[in-house]
């Protein structure tokens, strides 16, 4: 009888332990899981909180382009364009995990954090021009691109990070001219220009280490009776 209670007891005890223990891995888990909720809306670098148009990007590369992701490209900086300001888009990628045979960044990897900067830089600005609606609507494809590799860019303490940076260089009424061609002619194409620049060996010099140009493609769907 005795025995019987005593090890009722220890059952109970141990139940309560492993309810405890159970308790405080899935307290640890929803921590850990707002700490990654959390590391998505932080900027990588330099830890400050990502804008909205940011976290759009962000998300965006996280959840629709799996090849970027896993090449660890994420968002450095987006400004969006105003009558003050051109608008541009900044990709970072770890040159680690990123290499070729010599050590330096692989071109291929180099040409698809430029290409996406210009895409993105596309993108966002049609997201901030129009509503939902048409936005589900439209297809944004790259046509062509130009590439110049004009240094390598080799990992450094400095320099761990690429960063490229596509800039939206219509001003103000040129964009609105863009926009009101593409609602009328349903089709039309936009060149979008950007470089990646480097830390030099100097203190406080960046050089460029590849321009690029991606000749883009935007499609709407044909309006009725045409
Ligand atoms: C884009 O640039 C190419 C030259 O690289 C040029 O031939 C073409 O006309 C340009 N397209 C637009 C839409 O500006």
């Amino acid at each position: 009888m005795v025995t019987a209670t005593s090890s009722a007891s220890t059952t109970t005890t141990s139940l309560l332990i492993f309810l405890g223990v159970a308790a405080v891995t899935s307290f640890l888990a929803i921590a850990s899981e707002a700490k990654k909720q959390e590391s998505k809306t932080l900027h990588r670098g330099v830890g400050r909180k990502l804008s909205e148009v940011e976290k759009y990007v962000s998300t965006s590369i996280h959840v629709n382009m799996p090849p970027a992701r896993r090449m660890g490209i994420t968002v450095d900086q987006v400004i969006l364009r105003s009558d003050e300001q051109e608008g541009f888009v900044s990709l970072s990628m770890p040159i680690r995990g990123n290499t070729n045979v010599h050590g330096s960044a692989f071109a291929g990897s180099l040409y698809s954090v430029c290409v996406l900067s210009a895409w993105y830089t596309l993108v966002i600005h049609l997201r901030d021009t129009w509503d939902e609606e048409l936005l589900n609507q439209c297809t944004v494809v790259v046509q062509s691109a130009e590439i110049n590799y004009k240094r390598p860019v080799w990992n450094t303490d400095d320099n761990e990070f690429i960063i490229a940076t596509s800039f939206l260089p219509t001003k103000d009424d040129a964009w609105k001219a863009f926009v009101k061609n593409l609602e009328e002619t349903r089709k039309t194409t936009c060149n979008i220009s950007g470089e990646i620049k480097i830390v030099g060996r100097k203190p406080a010099t960046t050089v460029k280490a590849v321009e690029f140009k991606a000749l883009l493609c935007v499609m709407l769907p044909k309006l009725p009776g045409e």
